[in-house]
C-alpha cells in the first residue's frame, strides 16, 4: 500500500500525511512476555506482511515499512535513532523500499542550538540513522540549553533566547540545506509570534511547524496562520499520548480516546475512535504522526487515511476544543530559569 496522500513543498517534494511517531519508542520496547504473545498471535493469524514482530523500535519500524508506512518521525532526544537506522538499512537491503521512497524527519535537540553545534548534531543523527540526508530537520523546542545538559532541568543548564537567539540557530540550520544534509528545515513547538519573527528574518522560511494538535487542542489560529504563510503543520500526540511519561500526567487529564463524541462518530463509520482522530487531522490539512508498538494498531492507523468524515462530524469535533495541552512544556520552567509557559507559548 503506497497510496497515502501527501502534502507538497514548494520544490515539489511530497511528504506522506501519515507517518510513524517514535517518541516513547525506547530501544527496549515492551516487556518480553508481551513481545512473545504478540509474535505468537501474529504467526497464528498469518498476518501479512510476514515480518517477525518483537515489539521493540527496530521491529516496529520494520513492520511499519513492510505494512506501507513511508514516513518516520524521529528525534535525537528520543534516544532510539540507531535502532531506527538499522531498521531502515535492513528494509533498504531487503528491497522493501528505497531511500527515495521514504520521508525521514528528525529534530535538533536544545543543547545544540549554538551555531557551531548544529551541523555536528545533524551529522550524528545521520550516522545513527545510517542516512546521507534527512528529508526534514526541525528545531525541537524554542528553548536553548548548555551542551551536554540533561533532565532534570535546572536554571544553570538553560540559556535564554536573549543570549542564544533562535535566529542564530536558524542561520546554521539554513546552511544544512545548502550543504545537502537535509532537504527541508522547520521548527517544533513554535507559537505564531515566534514563527512570525523567523519569517521576518529568515533567508529560508520554516516549511514545517510540528506541534501538539488534537480535538482537545485544535489551535485554529495557528492552523490559519501556517496555511497563509506556506508552513505545513504536523500534529504530534494526535491520540492524546496516553503512554506519555508519568511526569507529564495529572489526575484530571481528559482522555481523548475515551471521548464519547469520537466513539459515536466511529460507530457510525464502522471504524475506531483512533481512526476518527487521525482522519480528522488529515482532513484539516495537517500531517499526523501516531505512535504505536502494536501491529494491529499500526495497520489500523495507516488505514485511517481512507476514512472520510462528514461536515457534521467535523463540526461536532470542532466543538470539543478545550485548549488543553498534554505536553505543556512545564519541564522547561524551573525556578530562576529564563523560560516560563508564558514566554514559551507567547501567551
Ligand atoms: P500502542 O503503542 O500500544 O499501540 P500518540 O500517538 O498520541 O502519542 O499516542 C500513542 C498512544 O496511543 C500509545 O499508548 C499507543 O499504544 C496508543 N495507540 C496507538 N494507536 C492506537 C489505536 N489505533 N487505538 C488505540 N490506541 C492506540
Amino acid at each position: 500500500m503506497n497510496d497515502i496522500d501527501t502534502v507538497k513543498f514548494s520544490n515539489g517534494d511530497q511528504m506522506p500525511v501519515l507517518g510513524l511517531g517514535t517518541w516513547k519508542s525506547s530501544s527496549g520496547g515492551i516487556k518480553q512476555k508481551a513481545k512473545r504473545a504478540i509474535a505468537a498471535a501474529y504467526r497464528l493469524l498469518g498476518l501479512e506482511p510476514r515480518q517477525s514482530f518483537t515489539g521493540d523500535v527496530y521491529s516496529t519500524v520494520r513492520y511499519a515499512i513492510a505494512a506501507g508506512y513511508r514516513h518516520i518521525d524521529c528525534a535525537h532526544v528520543y534516544g532510539n535513532e540507531a535502532k531506527i537506522g538499522r531498521a531502515l538499512a535492513d528494509s533498504f537491503k531487503a528491497g522493501i523500499v528505497t531511500r527515495e521512497q521514504m520521508w525521514i524527519t528528525s529534530k535538533l535537540w536544545s543543547d545544540c542550538h549554538d551555531p557551531q553545534d548544529v551541523q555536528p548534531a545533524l551529522e550524528e543523527t545521520l550516522a545513527n540513522l545510517q542516512l546521507e540526508y534527512l528529508d526534514l530537520y526541525l528545531m525541537h523546542w524554542p528553548v536553548a540549553m548548555k551542551k551536554g545538559s540533561t533532565f532534570p532541568m535546572t536554571s544553570e543548564k538553560l540559556i535564554s533566547l536573549h543570549d542564544l537567539p533562535i535566529l542564530d540557530t536558524w542561520r546554521a540550520m539554513e546552511s544544512l540545506v545548502d550543504k545537502g544534509l537535509c532537504r527541508h528545515i522547520g521548527v517544533s513547538n513554535f507559537s505564531i509570534a515566534k514563527l512570525q519573527n523567523l519569517l521576518d528574518d529568515a533567508e529560508r522560511p520554516p516549511e514545517m511547524n510540528q506541534v501538539e494538535l488534537h480535538p482537545y487542542l485544535q489551535q485554529p489560529s495557528l492552523l490559519d496562520f501556517c496555511h497563509k504563510n506556506n508552513i505545513h503543520l504536523t500534529a504530534y500526540s494526535p491520540l492524546g499520548s496516553s503512554d506519555r511519561p508519568e511526569s507529564l500526567k495529572t489526575a484530571d487529564d481528559p482522555i481523548l480516546l475515551e471521548e464519547p463524541t469520537m466513539a459515536a462518530i466511529a460507530k457510525r463509520h464502522g471504524v475506531t475512535p483512533a481512526q476518527v482522530l487521525l482522519s480528522w487531522a488529515i482532513q484539516r490539512g495537517t500531517v499526523v504522526i501516531p505512535k504505536s508498538f502494536n501491529p494491529e494498531r499500526l495497520r489500523q492507523n495507516l488505514a485511517s487515511a481512507n476514512v472520510v468524515l462528514t461536515a457534521e462530524d467535523m463540526q461536532a469535533i470542532a466543538a470539543l476544543d478545550l485548549d488543553y495541552r498534554y505536553v505543556d512544556g512545564a519541564f522547561w520552567q524551573v525556578p530562576g530559569g529564563p523560560y516560563t509557559l508564558e514566554n514559551i507559548w507567547d501567551l
